[in-house]
């Protein structure tokens, strides 16, 4: 009986539908469910990097670019036609413009909260009945340190992360009760396409590391354990919920 509690994190034979699931958080945490004997399905616009990431993985790409208009429903169409609904989401796709309050433009100020907010609720919503149909399902949106502090030049960006903590809990308060979860994991600095302009300047990126409690920028191998935690019966009773995984970054 000593692994009995090691059932709780067993997601195999799950499907899941990662959105950003070619690139940086999204791509590995898409690996890690594959690991973990989940199908996954990674939504992104660029495909050669969607099948990089799937590889020899069970699952399915879909290349579209979400914001666009109809996007979410011909994303659905093209997963109601496999053989398997999504039982857990990650809702990773993410930009962010890095424009000053002074300066951004109106498209790419309703680009980044569209994709940032927006799409993370249009895209659950529409796999919510198949998970109420199976009393079961888990919501994982992706917030930042910039849902609570701004940082220069995050003022879409952090708007919408802002946003994603009240969505998330308002999406525990709609659907925690048919056994459907939603959480939110919040990294703290990870090496990705979108922070390359961050580690670009490595004495910036020593400070962000130093600003943590442990003394280090993120490793993508530390989402594995916080995210197979929130996608497995291990989270259960944790709903509209955030985790921070910024090495104590906001503890400090
Ligand atoms: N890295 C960090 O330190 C950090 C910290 C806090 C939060 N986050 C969050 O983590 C998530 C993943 O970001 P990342 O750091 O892994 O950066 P990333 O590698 O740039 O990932 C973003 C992903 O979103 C996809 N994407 C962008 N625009 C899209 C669109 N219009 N339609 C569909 N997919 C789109 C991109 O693929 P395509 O370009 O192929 O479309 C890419 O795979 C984001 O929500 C980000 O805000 C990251």
């Amino acid at each position: 009986m000593a692994n009995a509690g090691m059932n709780l994190f067993d997601v195999a034979g799950k499907t899941a539908l990662i959105t950003g699931g070619g690139s940086g958080l999204g791509q590995f945490m898409a690996k890690a469910l594959a690991e973990a004997g989940v199908r996954v399905y990674l939504v992104g616009r660029r495909e050669d990097r969607l099948s990089a990431s799937l590889g020899d993985h069970d699952g399915a790409i879909f290349a579209l670019d979400l914001v666009e208009r109809g996007a979410t429903d011909h994303l659905f169409d093209m997963i109601l036609a496999m053989d398997k609904q999504p039982d857990i989401i990650v809702n990773a796709a993410g930009i962010n413009p890095r424009r000053h309050a002074d300066d951004i433009s109106e498209s790419d100020w309703h680009y980044s909260v569209d994709l940032n907010l927006n799409v993370p609720f249009l895209v659950s919503q529409k796999f919510v009945p198949y998970m109420k149909q199976n009393g079961w399902g888990r919501i994982i949106n992706i917030a930042s340190l910039q849902s609570t502090r701004a940082f220069e030049n995050g003022i879409s960006y952090g708007a919408a992360k802002g946003g994603i903590l009240q969505l998330t809990r308002a999406m525990a308060e709609a659907w925690s009760r048919y056994g459907i979860t939603a959480n939110a994991l919040a990294p703290g600095f990870f090496p990705t396409e979108l922070t390359a302009p961050l580690f670009a300047d490595q004495a910036a990126a020593q400070r962000l590391a130093e600003a943590t409690a442990i003394g280090r920028n993120g490793a993508l191998e530390d989402m594995r354990g916080p995210l197979l935690f929130l996608a497995s019966d291990a989270s259960g009773y944790v709903t509209g919920q955030s985790i921070a995984v910024d090495g104590g970054f906001t503890a400090k």
